[in-house]
């Protein structure tokens, strides 16, 4: 039976394309063992003593064994093609909902729509094709959320192009799926799919200011972060800080979690990172700063407090 292409996700397609592949290798396998132990018990020395009759080959099992072996492979080929080309149905002039950048070791997410930017907070409206375009700033990182689509290799100095769907809401873990450096293993993929109401607001959050807590320590904290130099590469949206070296921390606080997705976002978790990164991710990109503790403590508050 042939796969129906029409009406059938991504995932879908690759599913049932390493469904037939498994059945075919397995009912391949299953006849060629089979006829080993068939033959290892019917031809068995003790009921055929003496040297068995020696064959010289038969000139029809070959031809019609490479012909059904030709068949299969051409079958499969087609089948491998096709599935590619479904799959990586890219519009000439592409215009992905949103713009995935790889960074040693995070992920910067630009929602091309709205202009929204953050760090490691993908989030999609279910029920639509989303298509990624997928950067890389430094070295090669491989996209992968393998409910949602196929994996695909973020370049350097090079856009592809990815399509995702997810049909129903809930958290969609992958994550980076090309060798990368020390932190390779800790660059995980969590998508967030929301229906398109949650993601309008969800999205419409990260689109206002922050707003300033009115907390002391919150302001201190503040005004830590831009004497410490934390803006040269951190960017939060609304203020005059706009790199985007380091991840974007605009409402850092709505975030569940951190890292890429290694850590849980909570007061103690980022206390320990920002007292000593390399000790919480090693090979991180962050400097340690050797904060005192009362900088951690506004720090922290002001960190936490960019919801
Ligand atoms: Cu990024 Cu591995």
């Amino acid at each position: 039976m042939l796969p129906q292409f029409l009406d059938t996700t991504n995932v879908e397609l690759i599913h049932n394309l390493s469904v037939y592949f498994i059945v075919a290798a397995s009912t391949v396998f299953a006849l060629v063992a089979g006829f080993i132990i068939y033959y290892l018990f019917k031809y068995r020395e003790s009921k055929n003593p003496g040297t068995p009759e020696q064959l010289e080959g038969s000139q029809k099992v070959e031809i019609s064994l490479t012909i059904v072996a030709t068949l299969l492979t051409a079958l499969f080929a087609y089948l491998t093609l096709t599935t590619i080309q479904k799959v990586h149905d890219i519009p000439e002039n592409p215009k992905p909902f949103m713009t995935i950048t790889g960074h040693q070791w995070w992920w910067e997410v630009h929602y091309n729509e709205s202009g929204a930017i953050t760090a490691n907070q993908i989030h999609i409206p279910t029920g639509k094709k989303i298509l990624l375009a997928l950067k890389s700033a430094d070295v090669i990182h491989s996209f992968w959320v393998q409910k949602l689509g196929p994996k695909l290799d973020m370049i350097p100095g090079n856009t592809n192009h990815l399509w995702i769907y997810a049909e129903k809401p809930g958290e969609y873990l992958g994550t980076c799926s090309e060798f990368c450096g020390t932190q390779h293993a800790n660059m995980r993929i969590r998508v967030t799919a929301q229906s398109p109401e949650d993601f309008k607001n969800w999205q419409d959050h990260q689109l206002n200011p922050v707003v300033s807590t009115g907390d002391s320590l919150f302001l201190k904290g503040k005004h830590l972060f831009e004497q410490k130099t934390c803006t040269s590469c951190h960017a939060i949206n609304g203020t005059s800080n706009t790199q985007n070296i380091g991840p974007n921390l605009t409402h850092f606080a709505s975030r569940k979690r951190f890292l890429a997705d290694m850590k849980e976002n909570n007061e103690e978790n980022v206390r320990a990172w920002l007292e000593n990164p390399q000790h919480v991710k090693h090979g991180a990109r962050m400097p340690n700063f050797i904060f005192s503790d009362n900088e951690l403590d506004a720090l922290v508050a002001y960190i936490d407090g960019l919801k």
